[in-house]
């Protein structure tokens, strides 16, 4: 018997995007590939979903947890039988199993489990599920467009000036349109912007190879440069923001972000530059008090002892290879996240934000 499906709306789509959704499957952009080749995967499976976030074929906070919202929704498709709800639950462990620091992930199981709860029977729970699913995927976009506006408010300068970001927080990020690179892109619409410098954000590349190539396709202007260049870059003068993501921010507003984000925030409290973060409220973890607490993933020492598969080091050294590192709220200028903005973060304003 065909089961029915609930369809991603298609006015939906902001142009550059992370997945698809087509009622019965999960299309993902392969951003392994990129810029080199833009191979789309189909997944019916959680399990299959799992794997992809695990193998960083999609990656950034919120496209994980998006990805993984429609992979419990493809374990719904799946789940037959008396116990057709535990299939469904074995499907969210396994997804949250598959990275461990954005916090993206848990929030958006969590919002499946609670559909879930819902469901009295497995035909409720395909429908209800996919809709859950889409529902995560558009307020994300919402979010984006929100956040935008938000930044471009705090930011007082009059003529167009340069920013400095990290890693890809972009379209293929998130569910569209971007976090920190929403921003910038909102900021090029609005005239207001003279250059991204983009960081080639060591070793996984997504500075270089995803960043770089959103900037481009959109014809905004952006410059690569390596990581350790950031210093020389802000010492120039004419970065005034550097404007980047998140993964988890905790109840004092410390933020674990892409390795290498600490050390450009000490870089832009040194150069007199400031430090805005821009992530949505699924991204806020008020569970944690602070950023000591959070788990840093570590992957695996090829990612730095090779580039698809050429040796850049000698055979067998020892890595170290967090990806991923805490940037004290001191450090932080502006945190804006859908529901407003915190400046000078500390423990009192995310209170404050939070329960407003
Ligand atoms: O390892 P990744 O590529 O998943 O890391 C991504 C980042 O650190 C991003 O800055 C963060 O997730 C915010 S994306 C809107």
């Amino acid at each position: 018997m065909t089961q029915p499906h609930v369809e991603f709306p298609e006015h939906r789509s902001l142009g550059t995007v992370a997945m698809q959704w087509h009622g019965n499957r999960l299309e993902l952009l392969d951003q392994r590939l990129l810029p080199n080749e833009e191979v789309w995967l189909t997944l019916d499976s959680a399990s299959g979903v799992a794997t992809c976030i695990r193998d960083m074929v999609v990656r950034g906070a919120p496209a994980i947890g998006i990805s993984a919202a429609y992979g419990v929704a493809l374990a719904a498709r799946q789940a037959t039988g008396e116990h057709w709800a535990l299939s469904i639950e074995a499907a969210i462990k396994e997804l949250a199993e598959s990275r461990p620091t954005a916090v993206n992930l848990f929030w958006a199981l969590n919002l499946m489990q609670k559909a879930l709860f819902e469901c009295r029977t497995p035909e409720a729970a395909v429908l209800r599920l996919a809709e859950a699913a889409i529902r995560i995927h558009e307020d994300d976009i919402n979010a984006n467009l929100t956040m935008a506006e938000h930044a471009l408010a705090v930011m007082e300068e009059d003529s167009p000036f340069s920013v400095l970001t990290h890693c890809n927080t972009g379209a293929l990020a998130t569910g569209g349109y971007g976090t920190a690179l929403g921003v910038i892109r909102r900021l090029h619409e609005a005239g207001r912007l003279r250059q991204v410098y983009a960081d080639e954000t060591r070793p996984w590349l997504q500075g270089s190879r995803l960043t770089a190539w959103e900037l481009m396709r959109d014809n905004i202007p952006v410059t690569l440069n390596t990581d350790g260049a950031a210093a020389c870059i802000l010492a120039q003068g004419h970065v005034k923001w550097v404007i980047v993501g998140a993964d988890r921010i905790t109840a004092n507003g410390d933020v674990a972000n892409k390795i290498g984000t600490y050390s450009l925030a000490i870089l832009a409290r040194h150069h007199k530059v400031r430090f805005m973060v821009v992530a949505p409220f699924s991204t806020l973890d008020m569970s944690l008090s602070s950023g000591q607490s959070i788990l840093i993933e570590e992957r695996d020492g090829t990612e730095v002892r090779e580039i698809r598969g050429h040796a850049l080091a000698p055979e067998g050294v020892e890595v170290f290879n967090p990806v991923f590192d805490i940037t004290p709220a001191a450090l932080i200028d502006v945190i804006v996240t859908e529901r407003g903005v915190v400046r000078n973060p500390c423990a009192t304003g995310m209170k404050t934000l939070f329960e407003d």
